[in-house]
């Protein structure tokens, strides 16, 4: 495979349109965003606890859709390469944070971004980890009950976003292409296709997660989901319980991932967008090696609940839906455990 064109360092923001932002943003707060009450031309945004100024941008519109999403680069010359070989344009980004942006579009027309040179927020503050677990040979936590608040789990970034695509190679090849995006675990179908793919960026020896893209072959675009990352399990335990209290609607888990690790729970926006906490995620270098395996249900999760009916292809498929399609179907019919249907 040729160079890519840049390596990304960053999943930076999602950006979505809605017709009613204000339950958007009630929604966004009880899931662990905080509001900037910075609003540009019909457009707002939240952030999270880290550094940067902003993870979440609303577009005021009269549809609601997933409009894309960003990425951060390591240097202008990384955008200035990008500009070169796509012919986009370098120009100021009118965010929070402010800084360079070039504005790309991937094979399957979602928006991506790649900013450079914004200003970073100060992080908030926010309680450390409960490293100190007691286990049956060792005692760390003496004297010292564990108390955690009823709280949203404080998101501290979008952690990876899910993308469905007609073309797996052709989008997938887009990626490494443009963001110098790393296979680490890609799963096929019985003739061999891959069929979903796992894609961290290249940081070379600095740790990155599992992954910062996924991407389903599917028989259309769609964006399936955004993930983000909190503090530990009773981070998404206390999380889980506010969001329920508050009355929104719960997707799956808890429970914990396979490839990658995270410890997860999934919820549904206003809208019936899915969005995702994790903690606990696997972190690896750019030498680590490519995994193959066959894509299953049982493959998606070690523990928890069986992944949601809603989250299984819809069957019956379009007569014209792509074979590979129908081989996902197969995949994700066997039942995951012998004790589930
Ligand atoms: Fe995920």
């Amino acid at each position: 495979m040729t160079d890519p064109i840049m390596r990304a360092d960053a999943v930076a923001y999602v950006v979505f349109a809605r017709r009613d932002i204000a339950t958007m943003v009630r929604f966004l707060e009880d899931f662990g965003f905080v509001d900037t009450r910075i609003s540009l031309d019909q457009r707002r945004f939240l952030r999270g606890y880290g550094s940067q100024p902003y993870c979440v941008e609303l577009i005021a519109s009269d549809q609601d859709g997933f409009v894309g999403f960003g990425f951060t680069a390591r240097s202008a010359n990384d955008l200035e390469r990008l500009a070169q070989a796509t012919g986009a344009t370098v120009e100021p980004h009118d965010a929070p944070g402010g800084g360079q942006r070039l504005r790309l579009h991937d094979p399957d027309g979602v928006r991506v971004d790649v900013v450079h040179g914004g200003a970073p927020v100060a992080p908030l503050p926010v309680r450390e980890a409960l490293s100190a677990v007691n286990t049956p040979t060792v005692a760390r936590r003496i004297n010292t009950p564990l108390r955690t608040e009823l709280a949203p789990s404080p998101v501290f970034r979008i952690g990876h976003v899910v993308l469905q695509s007609t073309n797996f190679e052709t989008t997938s090849s887009w990626y490494a292409q443009h963001l110098g995006v790393l296979p680490t675990d890609i799963l096929s179908v019985a003739d061999g296709s891959p069929a979903l793919g796992f894609f961290r960026l290249d940081r070379g020896q600095e740790p990155t997660d599992h992954h910062s893209l996924a991407i389903l072959a599917g028989p259309s675009p769609a964006m399936l989901h955004i993930s983000t990352e909190t503090i530990d399990l009773d981070a998404i335990g206390q999380g889980h319980q506010y969001l329920r209290g508050r009355g929104w609607s719960h997707h799956w888990g808890i429970g914990r991932h396979l490839l990658g690790s995270q410890i997860f729970d999934y919820w549904k926006d206003p809208v019936g967008d899915e969005w995702e906490h994790y903690a606990d995620g696997d972190l690896m270098t750019a030498d680590h090696p490519t995994g193959h395996d066959r894509l299953s249900r049982a493959g998606l999760w070690v523990w928890g609940d069986d992944l949601p009916e809603s989250m299984r292809p819809p069957g019956p498929l379009p007569a014209d839906a792509p074979p590979i399609a129908r081989r996902i179907v197969d995949a994700l019919l066997v039942p995951p455990r012998p004790w589930l249907p």
